[in-house]
C-alpha cells in the first residue's frame, strides 16, 4: 500500500492525510502511556478494539443528534474521520470519584458524585494538561464562550446517553475525557464537533455488580488482564471484531 503522508503522532494514535480534502486517517496502536508519558507500554491488540469501539460509541451519538468526526471504518486499525482543527481544551465528565478528583479532594474511589461534574484541562503535555477554568479557555484564546457553552452541552448530552447505554451492558461510566474540533465548512460556517476517540483509554468503566474495573486503569495500576478488560467491554456492546482481536490486516477499503 502506497505510504501516505503522516500528519502527527500522538501517545495511542497517528494520523495520516486522508484519501480525499477534508479527511484523514486515525490509526490506532496499540501503545499505551500513563502520567503524562512516565509509564509506557503495549497493550497486544488494544489499537483494534478501540478502533471499533470508538466507531460504535460514535455513530451511536451521531444517531442522538451530537455531531462526530467520524466517517467509516478503513480497515482493522483505520477509520477515515473528517478534518477538524482540535480545540486544546480535554473536557471530563465525573459521576464517581475516581483518579484525580479523588486525590484533589480526598473524595474515596466509588463515592458517586452529588451530581455530574465537569472539568476542563488544558491539552499540552509539556505542561502535564493541567486543569483549568473557563476563564482561562477564554482568557487565552483556546475557544470562544459559544464554543465552551456547545462542548459543555455535548459533554453533558454524551454523559447521559452512554450512562444509559453502558449501565444497559451491566457497565458503570465512572467518567470520561472527550475532545472536540472545529469543522470549517465551504460555506464559512464554523462547527463545534466530537472529535478523537471514545474508547477505555478515555473512560472509566466498572462493572455494574462487582466494580471491577474494565478500563485503563488496569494499566496505569499494573492490575493485568488489560487486554480481557477491553474485549470484554467490546463484547459486551456486541462489537467484539468476528475473529476475535487477532490483528489480522483486513481488506483495504481506502479508495
Ligand atoms: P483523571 O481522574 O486522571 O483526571 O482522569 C479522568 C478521565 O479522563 C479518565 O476517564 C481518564 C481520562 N483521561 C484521559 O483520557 N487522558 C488523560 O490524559 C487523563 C489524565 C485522563
Ligand atoms: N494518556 C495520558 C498519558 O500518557 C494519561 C493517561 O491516560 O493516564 O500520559
Amino acid at each position: 500500500m502506497a505510504r501516505r503522508k503522516q500528519i502527527y503522532e500522538g501517545k495511542a494514535k497517528v494520523i495520516f492525510e486522508g484519501p480525499e480534502p477534508g479527511t484523514l486517517v486515525q490509526y490506532f496502536k496499540d501503545d499505551a502511556t500513563a502520567f503524562n508519558n512516565k509509564k509506557k507500554g503495549t497493550i497486544t491488540g488494544k489499537g483494534v478494539l478501540n478502533n471499533r469501539i470508538s466507531e460504535y460509541l460514535m455513530m451511536k451519538l451521531e444517531e442522538i443528534g451530537i455531531p462526530t468526526h467520524f466517517v467509516r471504518r478503513l480497515n482493522m486499525r483505520e477509520q477515515l474521520v473528517k478534518e477538524v482543527e482540535i480545540i486544546p481544551v480535554e473536557v471530563v465528565v465525573r459521576n464517581i470519584a475516581a483518579g484525580s478528583i479523588s486525590e484533589r479532594f480526598a473524595i474515596p474511589e466509588g463515592t458517586r458524585l452529588p451530581r455530574s461534574i465537569v472539568e476542563y484541562y488544558y491539552k499540552n503535555d509539556q505542561l502535564g494538561d493541567p486543569l483549568i477554568s473557563e476563564e482561562h479557555i477564554t482568557g487565552f484564546g483556546w475557544a470562544a464562550i459559544h464554543e465552551v457553552d456547545e462542548m459543555l452541552n455535548m459533554a453533558l448530552r454524551v454523559n447521559d446517553y452512554l450512562s444509559g447505554m453502558f449501565l444497559g451492558i451491566g457497565i458503570k461510566l465512572v467518567d470520561f475525557k472527550v475532545e472536540f474540533g472545529r469543522l470549517f465548512h465551504e460555506n464559512g460556517d464554523i462547527q463545534v464537533i466530537l472529535a478523537d476517540e471514545l474508547s477505555p483509554d478515555n473512560c472509566r468503566l466498572w462493572d455494574a455488580k462487582t466494580n471491577e474495573k474494565m478500563d485503563k486503569d488496569r494499566f496505569r495500576r499494573d492490575m493485568g488482564g488489560v487486554e480481557e478488560a477491553y474485549q470484554e467491554v467490546a463484547r459486551r456492546l456486541g462489537i467484539l471484531p468476528e475473529s476475535g482481536p487477532a490483528d489480522q490486516q483486513g481488506p483495504s477499503t481506502l479508495q
